[in-house]
């Protein structure tokens, strides 16, 4: 017999449930009654937009990247550059989905979505790793870029600290400070990584896409950048419900606490933009995607109810686009029908 289930003909109630510290009272083996339907309907939305990296050719991508003239010097070290980044952030993202956050969130609804976000992580992972492999790069420089350069190191380092913060022994979420530790990790993770390190990474990556190159490689990061856009939705919805079930820890000083937080990323994102971008390429500069990242920031803070820091213009309207695709414009409106067809066993 298991001690960890509570023997009860009590049945749970939707007002007792909470994001955060439930502590047993309600049962998180419960989805239903559902108090977060914002939640569910996250974890639907997303289960639509499915998608698999192999499903895409790399075939141009390879032969382009083959041909000396394909790429100047300076183009290939923008693309190598980031997807040493991205080869390794996403593993970090994963990471922490699976061994911080999901540990403290035990709220069912948002659990749910967080299984499907540990998943997309995965399809992520995979992904970087197939664009590596079909270019031939070698995997030694790139999976090690984030210990050998830098400004990939500066941001991993900020990211990996909010993890250790909340994973290490003794932690625990009921104290203000325990809630506030929390909320860094939530807000250092879904509004900074995925919300503004990812970011000058995908501007770089997809500007090949509007020369018409790297096709296959920007269709990953298309669908990637969608699927991270609504990570940080998720996760920022999840940050203002927990501040409004913990009101105690929404002070003035915590406050201004993110705000710092926020334009210390936003500095190490224009310095990782500058070192990929020492002399410009495809009309990019890093004082543009300095613009971008403010821009973004700005957009972040909102979100928060934070007060914006930079009235920056997005100097790319076009990756707006992106973050909307629909998956009616796009070959998902085929591929999700062969899911369907593909899942059905055959006995
Ligand atoms: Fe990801
Ligand atoms: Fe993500």
């Amino acid at each position: 017999m298991t001690e960890s289930i509570r023997k009860t003909s009590d049945k749970v109630s939707v007002d007792e449930k909470k994001i955060i510290n439930n502590d047993k009272i309600v049962d998180v083996n419960q989805l239903v009654p559902i108090k977060y339907k914002w939640a569910w309907e996250y974890y639907l939305d997303a289960c639509a937009n499915h998608w698999m990296p192999q499903e895409v050719s790399m075939q141009k991508d390879i032969e382009q990247w083959k041909d000396p003239k394909g790429f100047t010097d300076d183009e290939r070290r923008v693309i190598k550059r980031n997807l040493g980044f991205f080869s390794t952030a996403d593993t970090i993202v994963a990471n922490n989905v699976v061994l911080a956050i999901f540990k403290f969130v035990d709220n069912p609804e948002c659990r749910q979505y967080l299984f499907r976000q540990a998943f997309e992580e995965a399809i992520h992972i995979h992904s970087y790793q197939y664009i590596i492999e079909s270019l031939s790069l070698d995997d030694g420089e790139i999976f090690n870029m984030y210990r050998e350069v830098k400004s990939i190191y500066d941001k991993d380092e900020f990211e990996m600290k909010l993890t250790e913060d909340i994973t290490r022994d003794g932690f625990e979420s009921r104290s203000t400070e325990g809630k506030k530790k929390l909320l860094n990790n939530l807000i250092g993770y879904y509004a900074i990584m995925e919300g503004i390190f990812f970011y000058s990474g995908f501007v770089m990556l997809l500007s090949f896409n509007r020369t018409n190159r790297l096709v296959g490689a920007c269709e990953q990061i298309q669908y990637i950048l969608r699927d991270e856009s609504m990570h940080m939705n998720f996760g920022l919805d999840m940050v203002k419900a927990i501040i409004e079930e913990n009101k105690d820890i929404w002070t003035e000083e915590f406050q201004k606490e993110i705000v710092d937080m926020i334009k210390e990323a936003v500095e190490l994102e224009c310095a990782y933009a500058k070192d990929c971008l020492p002399s410009g390429v495809l009309g990019l500069n890093s004082d543009m995607i300095r613009e971008y990242i403010q821009h973004i920031a700005d957009r972040r803070l909102e979100k928060l109810n934070l007060p914006k820091q930079y009235g920056s213009d997005n100097p790319f309207p076009w990756m707006s686009e992106i973050i909307d695709l629909r998956k009616e414009k796009n070959f998902f409106e085929t591929r999700v029908t062969e899911y369907q067809v593909g899942g059905t066993l055959e006995w």
